[in-house]
């Protein structure tokens, strides 16, 4: 069993249901090609599901002639394309910062609400003094909305905790709430997020305490595949990320990092150095750190809904092009920079912002999305192996994807080959 899998007991049940599927009378069916380079559209096509896995997808006259013994399921006409990968949220907070949000509006910028104790700091506040089991179920329903919105697997970083004691507390729910819903969870570990008050003048104490305690902790529990740092002039240095890295590198998660957010500071650089799966945020990178993650093969990973509410411009589509990177979208989901719910209503807005074209936005929201959590072979296409994980969409042509706001709603959302009814819980977390 993959390392993926042995820590995603979450969709057990789920393969259980499946058998052998033919998802057909589709408008299209479309999918990112096995390497993830291009997107491959099937007119009319259909996609065969066996024990929860693609087994085959091709023109629908063709797999219907050779799968007479699979069960039909109807698409209705209508678009379908692999579930979606949200792979950077912050699901895991109590409260709201909606207050703060008005300030901001205001014009007053992130470091000076931080510096005030407002910030990251507020919702470790709010966080703490949430019950255990309120946080699982408040996440559990999240994970239903994203569900709902068409998203079959999420990542979910803990980072509100800072304390070892409380960031173990906050993945041992994580775990707990991945286990009341369907779903592939990722599970990512930012052990460095912001500094805690009690350490203002001890910084290099508390680096040492994650790399020395909290990592080897996380690894002894198994609660954590990656790891993500905030490598920022208003968080953490070059040099700390560099070295908690390191260390979790040595331990064997995956490396993950906030880079080029507030300013132009190293973290890009760091990411390709390290062999990073991912460096994230991006908005003060220039195009050379672009070709440095291009060069090693790292995802850069765009997130909208944070780059909008700072105020900060999200790179154009043609740059990206020329420095031959891959690019993901995320919500990036968290109270302060970015209570964006909809994965989707962020892929229209960087469509526009950057100028992406629908194939490029299906690409960030699946194949490219996967990689960045280092899934890409069992999620984020519908080619013959991956998990049976699929949309049908209220639409019928790929470009009508990011066409829309607000976003084409899911009409089926497809989890390892079985149609799951959007549960009743997702009808009382929809607005
Ligand atoms: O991804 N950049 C750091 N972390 C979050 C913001 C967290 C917060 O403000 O609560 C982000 O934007
Ligand atoms: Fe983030």
């Amino acid at each position: 069993m993959s390392t993926w899998t042995s820590h995603d007991s979450s969709t057990k049940t789920v393969a259980g249901r499946s058998a052998y599927l033919l998802l057909h009378n589709t408008s299209e069916v479309v999918t990112p090609d096995p390497e993830g380079r291009r997107i491959l559209r099937y007119p009319r096509g259909a996609v065969v599901f066996r024990e929860g896995r693609v087994l085959e997808i091709g023109p629908a006259a063709d797999l219907s002639a050779r799968h007479r013994d699979a069960r039909p399921l109807n698409a209705n006409g209508r678009l379908v394309t692999p579930g979606l990968v949200d792979c950077h949220t912050h699901m895991v907070f109590a409260g709201h910062r909606a207050q703060e949000f008005q300030r901001k509006l205001a014009g007053e910028d992130y470091a000076s609400i931080a510096a005030s104790g407002g910030g990251i700091r507020a919702t470790v506040q709010a966080t703490d003094a949430a019950s255990g089991a309120t946080l699982e179920k408040t996440l559990a329903g999240r994970l239903e909305r994203w569900r709902a919105n068409g998203c079959t697997t999420v990542e979910v970083k803990t980072g509100y905790g800072l304390t070892l004691e409380a960031e173990i507390r906050l993945l041992e729910i994580v775990r707990g709430a991945v286990l009341r819903v369907p779903g592939h969870v990722h599970r990512t570990a930012l052990v460095l997020h912001a500094l805690p008050d009690r350490y203002r003048d001890r910084r290099a104490d508390y680096v040492r305490e994650v790399r020395e305690r909290l990592l080897p902790e996380i690894q002894r529990r198994e609660l954590a595949i990656g790891v993500d740092v905030f490598c920022d002039s208003v968080a953490f240095t070059v040099e700390e990320c560099r070295s908690v890295l390191e260390a979790a590198r040595a331990l064997g998660f995956t490396l993950r990092l906030h880079a080029e957010q507030t300013s132009r500071y190293g973290g890009a650089r760091l990411a390709a150095e390290m062999g990073a799966l991912s460096a994230d945020h991006l908005e003060s990178a220039s195009e050379d750190d672009w070709a440095a993650l291009a060069a090693a093969d790292t995802v850069g990973v765009l997130l909208p809904a944070a780059a909008l509410t700072l105020g900060q411009t999200l790179p154009r589509a043609d740059m990206l092009r020329r420095a031959g990177t891959r690019v993901a979208i995320a919500t990036d989901f968290n109270p302060g920079t970015a209570p964006a719910q909809s994965l989707l209503e962020c892929a229209a807005l960087a469509a526009r912002l950057s100028g992406f074209n629908a194939d490029e936005i299906l690409l960030a929201l699946t194949w490219n999305a996967a990689k960045a959590l280092g899934v890409e072979n069992e999620v984020g296409h519908l080619n013959p192996g991956a998990w049976g994980d699929a949309v049908a969409w209220e639409c019928e042509a790929l470009e009508e994807l990011s066409y829309w706001m607000p976003a084409v709603r899911p009409d089926c959302v497809f989890m390892r080959g079985a149609d799951l009814a959007l549960p009743t819980v997702e009808r009382r977390v929809w607005p």
